[in-house]
């Protein structure tokens, strides 16, 4: 298959990838309804058709804290993409680099921060979650900081796992080890060759980069997750963001809002933004879409800081739907996941090229030349 639309890289990574590992990207929580709504909110939005008003130039780019972006996306933490391709956190902060956006490393990758600065050429944002070891993270951070990391990222709405039941069905997440899981996850592998040669042969060390050191048991992904579920700590509060400050004195955003209380808080600690997610309904099954609620939080806080959303972004209209609803910039999460296992770093700039043409084209077809200037006009109310 030719791909032409970022559907066609789920579509490619569902072939390449095996069924673990595809179905924990893939995958939400419980029943999935909110990762379907994060989609579908999107559909339900209709653009206004605006004719004859000169969009022979169209200006894309903007700036976050501070740094200029050719396009208002950013790569969203996403864990463990090293074992999607070889290197993989390197390869696609290599297309981010190149494609003028920022990507986020999350704190549970396979490559750690030194291995995606070097390899990348320059500096990822980086995703923060809190363990309980108050050392290892004021470490993480010196390193972050030391290495340059324009913003932090605090995700806050993983204090405990959601209940993802395809990873549970494939063996990823909780259950007992058994022979036959342990044949079924081979034979899984071994059916997936170009994978196996790629990464599980060919991309090692297959370790959890940042947390390696905290986490010397973890020898595997089976191992990792009963970890997370020891060592996140669900104890925080937004006082927490006091000893963050601490320890990092550039950009915070808070990622995992989703009401408009929990926004005013932010704004009331001090956070330079937010990301409205609902962790692309990998968590609490159910709440609204990330489109949904971002409405009613630009109304409380637009003015106070920076709003960033994600969630069922599949196409450049749907970024375009979201500057039009308050938001800044855009996160995307499984696209360039399913564009990593699929292709590896060309699928990741593919993938960017793909939101860049239909964002223009969106822009070009409603009558607005700058994506700075996107406001509600933009959709039929
Ligand atoms: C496979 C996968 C792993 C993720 N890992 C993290 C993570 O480590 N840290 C984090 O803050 N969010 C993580 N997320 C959530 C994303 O950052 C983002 O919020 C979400 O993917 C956006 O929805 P989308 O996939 O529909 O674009 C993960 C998402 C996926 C799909």
């Amino acid at each position: 298959m030719i791909p032409a639309a970022i559907s066609d890289y789920r579509e490619l990574a569902r072939r390449r990838l095996p069924r673990l590992l595809f179905d924990y990207i893939d995958g939400g929580s419980y029943a999935e309804a909110t990762l379907r709504r994060n989609v579908e909110d999107f559909e339900d939005l209709a653009l206004r058709q605006r004719v004859l008003r000169d969009v022979s130039r169209i200006s894309l780019t903007t700036e976050l804290f501070g740094q200029p972006l050719s396009m208002p996306v950013l790569l969203a933490p996403v864990g463990m993409a090293g074992m999607y391709a070889r290197r993989g956190e390197v390869q696609a902060a290599k297309a981010a680099k190149a494609a003028g956006v920022p990507f986020c490393l999350s704190t549970v990758g396979v490559c750690d921060l030194d291995e995606v600065a070097a390899g990348a050429g320059v500096a990822p944002w980086f995703q923060l979650y809190m363990i309980r070891d108050r050392g290892y993270m004021a470490e993480l951070l010196a390193r972050a900081k030391g290495l340059g990391c324009p913003v932090l990222v605090f995700t806050v709405d993983l204090p405990v796992p959601g209940a993802r039941y395809r990873d549970m069905r494939t063996g990823l997440f909780g259950g007992a080890p058994s022979l036959t899981g342990g044949l079924k996850r081979a034979w899984d592998g071994i059916t997936h060759p170009n994978w196996l040669l790629d990464v599980q042969m060919g991309g090692k060390p297959h370790v959890f980069g940042n947390l390696a050191a905290a986490i010397p048991e973890a020898k595997g992904m089976a191992e990792f997750w009963p970890w997370v579920t020891k060592n996140f700590d669900p104890s925080l509060t937004w006082k927490d963001l006091d000893w963050i400050r601490t320890h990092w004195d550039g950009p915070i955003v808070i990622k995992g809002i989703l009401d408009p209380e929990d926004a005013r808080e932010a704004v009331r600690v001090g956070a330079d933004g937010i990301i409205v997610s609902n962790h692309g309904g990998r968590q609490l099954d159910g709440v609204l879409s990330g489109v949904r609620a971002l409405p009613p939080i630009a109304d409380a806080v637009g003015d106070d800081l920076t709003i960033l959303m994600d969630g069922g972004v599949r196409s450049g209209l749907d970024v375009v739907k979201a500057l039009a609803l308050g938001a800044k910039a855009c996160l995307v999460g499984r696209p360039w996941a399913w564009a990593l296992g699929a292709r590896g770093e060309a699928g990741v700039a593919h993938v960017l090229q793909i939101l860049r043409q239909e964002m223009t084209m969106a822009m070009a077809l409603t009558g607005c030349t700058d994506v700075r200037q996107a406001d509600q006009s933009l959709l039929v109310r």
